[in-house]
């Protein structure tokens, strides 16, 4: 039954012009929706890109930091993995509930495997570097639950509305067996 099921599941924000990233952390200044995100993973096995993690000032044991380079140095509890791929089984090797928690290159190779896209939409635009991959079809996915809030952007001064959405995928692709991995092909 879907007790025995593995959940994988992905959390990020977007902009409503696409942006999600900007010179290395977030376009918008929002705690609450900071807030939501921590709460949400918390206790939970994390899969993480490179970038996201380095400008994370506080990660949680159990992370995988999905990055090509074989010598890179990690805190305390976070281990390297080459492929988003290796991250997902070894975070579910850990038996926790498992997030992947960006950025954008880790959600566009993500996006199969999860069962799950939690994705706050916030109604205003703006400048950023970094887009959410189009090619995430959540269009198709079925939209599980909705929960909006108007909170104070703090750089702009301004209020915006924050549509906190959960996504379901009906049939999420099985994770290869290790030697399977896309980029080892
Ligand atoms: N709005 C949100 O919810 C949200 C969430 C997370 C992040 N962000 C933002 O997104 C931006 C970062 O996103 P990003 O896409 O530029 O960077 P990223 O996904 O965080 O990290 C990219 C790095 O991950 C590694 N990587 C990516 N794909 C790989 C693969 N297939 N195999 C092995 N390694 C792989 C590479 O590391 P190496 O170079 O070490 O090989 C690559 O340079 C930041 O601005 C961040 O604040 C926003």
């Amino acid at each position: 039954m879907a007790d025995a099921e593995p959940l994988i599941a992905a959390i990020g924000a977007v902009a409503s012009n696409g942006m999600l990233g900007l010179d290395g952390w977030l376009p918008w200044d929002i705690p609450e929706e900071l807030a939501y995100f921590e709460a949400t993973v918390a206790g939970a096995a994390l899969v993480i890109g490179r970038l996201t993690y380095e400008s994370m000032d506080v990660v949680p044991a159990d992370s995988f930091i999905v990055s090509r380079r074989g010598d890179l140095q990690l805190r305390p509890g976070c281990r390297r993995v080459a492929s988003v791929e290796e991250g997902l089984r070894a975070a579910l090797a850990t038996g926790k509930p498992v997030f992947v928690i960006g950025g954008a290159s880790i959600y566009a190779a993500a996006w199969p495997y999860c069962r799950r896209f939690y994705l706050t939409r916030i109604d205003m635009p703006f400048a950023g570097d970094t887009l959410f991959p189009a090619e995430i079809p959540l269009d198709s996915w079925d939209l599980v639950s909705e929960v909006t809030q108007r909170y104070r952007e703090r750089n702009s001064g301004q209020d915006v509305t924050c549509h906190f959405l959960q996504y379901e995928q009906r049939q999420p692709r099985p994770l290869p067996a290790p030697g399977g991995d896309p980029a080892e092909a």
